[in-house]
């Protein structure tokens, strides 16, 4: 098969910054290069909505400016659309465009309209259909009225919609978007996942790399996700079959009267590997969340329960997600992913 992106065993390592190597050699410290990606092996097919999903600093930018020819691999190799990042960049540019999330782009004079006009024309697009395309899409976005406002007095909602579409003007075979809905507000982020997703369906034969940091948007997007921490990728599959590999599938939340004795009412029970219990003091509760080693447990959890004492007043089984997948495989949770912006 053709992928659509292919990395084999690629790794980009930086330096320090010269001051600190400096520094470091004064002291005499060692100065070891900082591993951004350590042999990622990634395939994506034509088609596909693809994400990479890790906590800051897991080596997400770094990958998508190599795919994007901003930055070169320290070794390994990466094809876009078959053609070799590192060797022949040109071609790769002809395929592909790049949207980041948070970013400041535009000149601040040009209108909105002017924006997505200019870089339509960077991109070679004819002029008849680049006009369509850009109305088509700044309706589409809810960006009418603000079409004809000069870029520096778009609020971060407005601006980055504007990025989306300059981003899509160009009809790229392949489009990477880092981070894309980075802090926007909850409802323009559910706007712009929405325009990505129409988007794909109305071509399905172009492919969409994203990154992100919320769980909840990778959940939701994404037809296969790859776990990316500390440079490595550590799991690649649907988040479906991730979470059903990875996540304990026997969790439950189970509500008892306020717990106030020092010892955990499911302390020592083989059947219990793990408990987390949360107290409500305000509503009388103590809310219990419990991951069994088997399905069976659940019977001899309930009469522990009784037998010491907590009533149970509600028992949930819930289901597994993908934040469950992520914190078994990765040891540690994305700092983030609470409160994100409203990806269901
Ligand atoms: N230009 C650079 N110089 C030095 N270190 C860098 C540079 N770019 C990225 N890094 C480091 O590489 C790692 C991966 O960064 P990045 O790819 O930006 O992660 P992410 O996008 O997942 O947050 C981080 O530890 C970061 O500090
Ligand atoms: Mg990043």
């Amino acid at each position: 098969m053709e992928w659509s992106i292919e990395t084999r065993e690629l790794r980009r390592t930086f330096r320090d910054r010269p001051v600190r190597r400096l520094f470091r050699r004064a002291v005499g410290t060692p100065i070891p290069d900082k591993i951004a990606l350590d042999s990622v092996n990634v395939t994506v097919r034509p088609g596909e909505l693809f994400g990479l999903l890790g906590p800051n600093g897991a080596g997400k930018t770094t990958l998508i400016k190599i795919l994007s020819t901003l930055l070169l691999p320290s070794s390994g190799q990466a094809t876009v659309d078959g053609i070799d990042v590192a060797k022949d960049p040109d071609s790769v540019r002809q395929r592909i465009n790049m949207v980041s999330g948070g970013e400041h782009s535009g000149y601040g004079i040009l209108t909105v309209r002017e924006t997505i006009w200019m870089f339509s024309q960077f991109y070679g697009v004819p002029t008849k259909v680049a006009r369509q395309r850009a109305e088509a899409m700044i309706q589409r976005l809810g960006l009418s009225d603000s079409a004809d406002t000069k870029t520096s007095k778009l609020s971060t909602g407005m601006r980055q919609k504007m990025n989306i579409i300059r981003g899509f003007v160009s009809d790229p075979k392949i489009l990477f978007l880092d981070e894309p809905t980075l802090g926007l507000d909850v409802g323009i982020a559910r706007e712009v996942r929405a325009f990505i997703c129409e988007w794909i369906k109305e071509h399905p034969e172009r492919t969409v790399l994203l990154t992100t940091h919320y769980m909840a948007e990778a959940d939701s997007m994404c037809d296969r996700v790859a776990i990316i921490d500390q440079g490595r990728v550590l799991a690649c599959d649907t988040p479906a079959n991730l979470k059903r590999d990875l996540a304990p599938d026997c969790v439950y939340r189970i509500e008892v009267p306020l717990w106030t004795e020092a010892v955990n009412p499911l302390d020592q029970m083989p059947v219990v590997r793990s408990v987390a219990m949360e107290h409500r003091g305000d509503q009388g509760r103590t809310h219990l969340r419990v991951i069994l080693e088997e399905e069976g447990g659940i019977a001899s959890v309930t009469d522990r329960l009784a037998k010491r004492g907590a009533r149970v007043l509600s028992m949930t089984r819930l289901e597994p997600s993908l934040e469950d997948a992520f914190l078994s495989l990765v040891g540690h949770g994305l700092t983030s992913s609470n409160g994100e912006n409203g990806a269901r």
